[in-house]
């Protein structure tokens, strides 16, 4: 049966470099991206991309569509996840919390992510290996919390995080050939982070390219020593440590 690997959020500089690195496995693993936006095959001839506007119902109907495919589901990365945007900044201090900003990010960080799990879940369920990795921040580590700052960003990763342990409690019941990851990238070179990287120590700056092959290098080695046993979720960072919830 074909392998497939689904990116979710596809637009973004990470979700194409992790694009590229699946790519160059060169496994003969068919891709399918989905994003907000509308993109064109033209950087990744291969790919199939998806339109959806990760409303719930949108959400659904692409799941819907995924049912079609030929193929098992072994590999899955969700990418979404803002930071600032139009009127949207992080905040440095409680009087800096606007409800709408956070609310949206919280949306988009949180909320979305888990949409995808749960209209995905009944596809991964299967003999095979599944291995989905959601793009967190160790920003979301609650014991890891000394600095402060970034409420709606922080919340919203770890509102994330809460959500990735709590549905791999559930898929040890329902679902035991999937393993679940909440990633840290470390501070990467896109969009997301451009505003702030003056204040990133030199050779701590990453590109989405190594972060990616880091993260696909991770995905393969957690399917290939699965057990179909029940597991935690994990928290993990982009040199495969643990970083405590
Ligand atoms: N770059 C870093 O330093 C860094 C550090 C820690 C964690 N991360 C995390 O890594 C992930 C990828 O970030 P990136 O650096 O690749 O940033 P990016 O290039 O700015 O990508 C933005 C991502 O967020 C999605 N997105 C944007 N607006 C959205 C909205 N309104 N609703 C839902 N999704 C929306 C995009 O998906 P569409 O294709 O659907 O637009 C895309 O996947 C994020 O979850 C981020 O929090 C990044």
């Amino acid at each position: 049966m074909q392998s497939t690997s689904i990116v979710i959020g596809a637009s973004g500089a990470l979700a194409s470099a992790c694009i590229n690195a699946i790519e160059a496995l060169d496994d003969g693993s068919q891709i399918i991206a989905i994003s907000r936006r509308k993109l064109s095959s033209t950087a990744h001839a291969d790919v199939r991309y998806w339109q959806c506007d990760n409303s719930e119902l949108g959400i659904e109907e692409c799941v819907n569509d995924l049912k079609e495919i030929d193929g098992h589901i072994d590999r899955v990365i969700i990418c979404n996840g803002r930071l600032h945007d139009d009127g949207i900044k992080p905040e440095k201090r409680l009087e800096d919390i606007k409800a709408d900003a956070l609310f949206s990010i919280m949306q988009s960080n949180a909320l979305t992510p888990l949409l995808w799990i749960k209209a995905l879940t009944p596809l991964l369920k299967s003999s095979q290996p599944c291995v989905m990795a959601v793009f967190s921040a160790r920003i979301g580590s609650i014991s890891d919390n000394h600095l402060g700052g970034w409420y709606s960003y922080r919340m919203s990763k770890a509102a994330l995080n809460m959500g990735i342990r709590t549905a791999a409690i559930e898929y040890g019941r329902r679902a035991k050939n999937v393993r679940l990851m909440a990633f840290h990238p470390g501070t990467t070179d896109s969009p997301l982070s451009r505003p702030f990287q003056t204040s990133v120590p030199e050779g701590k700056l990453f590109s989405p390219a190594f972060v990616a092959e880091s993260l696909i290098t991770l995905m393969q080695n957690t399917a290939s020593s699965l057990d179909h046993s029940a597991a935690e979720a994990t928290f993990i960072d982009w040199e495969h440590k643990t970083i405590p919830w």
